[in-house]
C-alpha cells in the first residue's frame, strides 16, 4: 500500500510535468497561429513570439526491458493476460475473427515480446509508444486498433474485431503494458522489418529448390504446414493483402528467422525463396 501511495505521487508529479510541458508547447503554437492570422501590424519587440524551449533529447539509450504479462498490476492484469493469450492462440480466443490456421505469434514471436533481430520475429515491444502513426495504406494516422485489425483482415485472413470488444481492449492493453517505460514516440530500433539491400534479381526456380531443401520439412511439401510449423500458402495461410505476402517483407523475415532456430539463408537465398512463396496460391484479400 505504501509503495502504491509513493508510486501514485511520483506518477502524478511526472504527469503534471508532462502536461505542463505539453501545454506550453501547445500555447506557443496557438500564439504563433494567431500571430499569423491576426492584425497586419508589423511585429514589434512587445509582441514577439515566445519560443518554446527545445525538447530535451533523451540522454540515455533506449533499453529493452519489457515487463512480463504476469507482473501487470491487478487492475489491468486480466486484460493483459487475455491480450497475451489472444496473440498466442488467436483462433482459440477469437474464433469468429480468424480465417486461417495462424496465430499472431507465428510472425510476432513469443507474442511480440522479443527484441527483433535474429530469431526474434516481428517484435511488438514499444508499439504502445509509437502509435498513432502515419500509414501509407490509409494515408492518415492510424491507431493500434486499426493497425491490429489490418493484421486480422490480412495476416489472419479473418474479420476485424469490433473496436470496443473485450478482445480488442485486451490486445491494446497488452501492447501498452509490454511497452512500459519506453518514451512516447521514441525511435525504437527493434520494431519493423528492414528491407534487404541487394541488386539481386530474384530467381523463382532457385527459390523452389531452396524451399524443398530448407523449408518443406517443417512447412510442408505444399506449404500447407505440419505439426512443426504453420502454413506458408494455401487456404490456411495469410491472404494476398498481407504484409508477409510482399517479398520485401518475407525475404527480410526469412533472412533473420528461417530455418527457425538456425537462420542461414544468404540475402540472395532469402530473396529467391520469398519470390517463390509469393508466387504460390493463397486466399484473396477483399475489403468487405
Ligand atoms: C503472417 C504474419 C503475420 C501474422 C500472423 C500477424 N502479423 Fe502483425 N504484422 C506482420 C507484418 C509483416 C507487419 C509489418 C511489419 C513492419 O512494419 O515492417 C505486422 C505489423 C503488425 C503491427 C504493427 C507493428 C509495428 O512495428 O508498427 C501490429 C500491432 C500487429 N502486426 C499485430 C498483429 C496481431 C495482433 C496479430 C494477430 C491477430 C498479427 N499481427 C498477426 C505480420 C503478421
Ligand atoms: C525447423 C522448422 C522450420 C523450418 C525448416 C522453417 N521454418 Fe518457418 N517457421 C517455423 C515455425 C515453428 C514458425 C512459427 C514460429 C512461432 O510460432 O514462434 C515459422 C514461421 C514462418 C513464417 C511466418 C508464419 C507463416 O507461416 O507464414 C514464415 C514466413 C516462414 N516461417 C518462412 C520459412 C521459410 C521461407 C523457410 C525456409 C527457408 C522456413 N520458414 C523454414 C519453423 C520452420
Amino acid at each position: 500500500m505504501k509503495n502504491n501511495g509513493l508510486a501514485f505521487v511520483l506518477v502524478t508529479t511526472v504527469a503534471i510535468a508532462i502536461v505542463g510541458a505539453g501545454l506550453s508547447v501547445f500555447f506557443s503554437r496557438f500564439i504563433n497561429l494567431s500571430g499569423t492570422f491576426g492584425d497586419t501590424a508589423p511585429m514589434s519587440a512587445s509582441n514577439a513570439l515566445p519560443q518554446a524551449a527545445p525538447l530535451q533529447e533523451p540522454t540515455t539509450a533506449i533499453t529493452y526491458s519489457p515487463p512480463s504479462p504476469q507482473d501487470a498490476p491487478p487492475s489491468i492484469k486480466e486484460a493483459v493476460l487475455l491480450g497475451y493469450n489472444l496473440l498466442m492462440e488467436t483462433g482459440k480466443y477469437a474464433p469468429d475473427n480468424v480465417g486461417n490456421k495462424l496465430s499472431c505469434t507465428n510472425c510476432h514471436f513469443k507474442g511480440g515480446i522479443t527484441q527483433g533481430g535474429k530469431n526474434g520475429g516481428l517484435s511488438l515491444v514499444g508499439v504502445g509508444a509509437t502509435y498513432p502513426q502515419y500509414r501509407k495504406r490509409q494515408d492518415y494516422a492510424v491507431d493500434l486498433v486499426t493497425r491490429t485489425n489490418d493484421c486480422f483482415k490480412r495476416s489472419m485472413n479473418g474479420r476485424p474485431l469490433p473496436e470496443e470488444s473485450k478482445e480488442m481492449t485486451a490486445i491494446v492493453t497488452y501492447y501498452q503494458w509490454i511497452s512500459k517505460g519506453l518514451p512516447v514516440y521514441a525511435e525504437i530500433p527493434w520494431l519493423g522489418t528492414q528491407p534487404l539491400q541487394s541488386t539481386h534479381v530474384p530467381d523463382k526456380t532457385k527459390g523452389e529448390q531452396l524451399y524443398g531443401a530448407k523449408c518443406s520439412a517443417c512447412h510442408g511439401k505444399n506449404g500447407e504446414g505440419t505439426a512443426a510449423a504453420p502454413p506458408l500458402w494455401g487456404d490456411d495461410s495469410f491472404n494476398d493483402g498481407a504484409g508477409m505476402h510482399k517479398p520485401v517483407n518475407m525475404s527480410a523475415f526469412a533472412h533473420l528467422n528461417m530455418p527457425l532456430g538456425n537462420p542461414d539463408l544468404t540475402v540472395e537465398d532469402a530473396l529467391d525463396v520469398a519470390d517463390f512463396v509469393a508466387s504460390q496460391p493463397r486466399p484473396h484479400f477483399s475489403a468487405k
